[in-house]
């Protein structure tokens, strides 16, 4: 070889180590945009604090790469949240855009996670149609199609022959009231009524008299988490029970997050949903205990396994790109991951890049003193029913 070949192949030589270096050094970096303040408060709480337990439990350092959480409150308005996700991704360079709190807001993001090229893991946020927003979408959450279809299946059987519908009018609410009525009236079940409140400042007063007056079976409720003491304490307040009203719902009503301080008026309240913080598992048995002894006794709710399931997807793909990280690599290593979460078995669809999981049937019931959604019945590795593409 030429002398100043053999130069210049050290030096290429050379800078590749160095570039390699570079990047091991180079932090990888985890924008986490969250509501942390205003009507959605809790799940940012939530979610944050499982993604620090997470961290605490497995380290800072993944493929040796130092992980570097950035926490930014978007206060749940889709105009803040989309605009903090083009700084973070513009100024801060991070690797993973994260969180998301309500549709809207992970809705926002989809344009800039294609053209960025950018992983958007769905923690929380759980309209079906998220996922088809962008190929860079990830979700660890659920879907409402996915919970709704259960209890619209279990009603029928258990005495439940017409249902009047009450749902946030916006994407998961409007997933939940038609994946429900669909299968009802297709399990023979009667709905005489649909109705929808609004996601801000809602007062479901008015709605609740109307379902008095309609008198069904049974009301079926979506709100979103954090709503749910509200719906319960003036379904109690109205006396609905007392008239023969049933109340079912998705867990995001008898949320674990404020479970406990509904009350007695809480016990028999049958949900279908994809997490307990009761869960008889090894697993959620040590999350529940991590997280309560990291944040003064607050017990998990949904909100914070999609945090902690969604960081463990964030890890796992980055060892599997040797700490290269890249948003394409990122994302095909994130599909098709299997695990088990404290809510039991999950799985990431290759296909879709959504999550496929348990759907449990549960029921508010006292245990040592503490009101619990006790599951008693379970629909395995369930799909979400809402896709309509590949
Ligand atoms: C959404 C938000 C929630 O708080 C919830 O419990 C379910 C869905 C959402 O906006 O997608």
């Amino acid at each position: 070889m030429h002398q100043r070949t053999v130069i210049q192949a050290a030096i290429a030589a050379a800078l590749l180590v160095a570039g390699g270096a570079a990047l091991a050094q180079e932090r990888f970096r985890i924008g986490l945009i969250l509501p942390m303040t205003g009507q959605q408060a809790t799940t940012g709480r939530q979610i944050e604090a499982a993604a620090r337990l997470w961290m605490a439990q497995n380290g800072d350092t993944v493929a040796g790469r130092k992980i570097e959480l950035i926490v930014k409150d978007d206060t749940s308005l889709p105009d803040m949240t989309r605009r903090l996700a083009q700084e973070l991704v513009v100024n801060e360079k991070v690797n993973v855009l994260a969180g998301f709190g309500i549709t809207p807001s992970a809705l926002a993001v989809a344009p800039i996670a294609t053209q960025s090229k950018t992983p958007e893991v769905v923690m929380a946020a759980a309209t079906s149609s998220i996922t088809e927003a962008s190929p860079y979408i990830v979700r660890t959450s659920f879907t409402l199609p996915q919970v709704s279809v259960a209890m619209a299946d279990w009603a029928p059987k258990n005495g439940i022959k017409s249902v009047v519908t009450l749902v946030t009018d916006y994407g998961p609410g409007l997933d939940a009231e038609k994946f429900f009525k669909d299968r009802f009236l297709f399990n023979g079940g009667k709905v005489p009524d649909s109705l929808r409140v609004p996601l801000r400042n809602p007062d479901f007063a008015p709605f609740l008299q109307k379902v008095r007056d309609i008198k069904p079976d049974a009301l079926f409720v979506f709100v979103p988490s954090g709503a749910g003491a509200a719906v319960m304490k003036q379904f109690l307040e109205r006396g609905m029970d007392k008239a023969g009203i049933r109340l079912i719902a998705t867990g995001d009503v008898t949320d674990d997050d404020q479970l406990n301080d509904m009350g007695d008026g809480a016990l028999g309240v049958v949900t279908s949903h994809h997490y307990s913080a009761d869960h008889q598992s090894a697993a959620n048995k040590k999350f529940v205990e991590a997280f309560q002894k990291a944040n003064k006794g607050l017990r998990p709710n949904f909100m914070a396994v999609g945090g902690y399931d969604g960081m463990r997807v964030i890890y796992e793909a980055l060892k599997k790109t040797g700490g290269k990280g890249g948003g394409e690599a990122l994302v095909a290593a994130m599909k098709g991951q299997v695990f088990e979460s404290p809510r039991g078995p999950v799985f990431i669809d290759a296909q879709t890049r959504d999550v496929v999981q348990n759907v449990y049937l549960r029921k508010v019931e006292k245990k040592n003193g503490q009101l619990f959604n006790v599951e008693f019945d379970v629909i395995k590795d369930v799909k979400d029913p809402g896709k309509t593409k590949k």
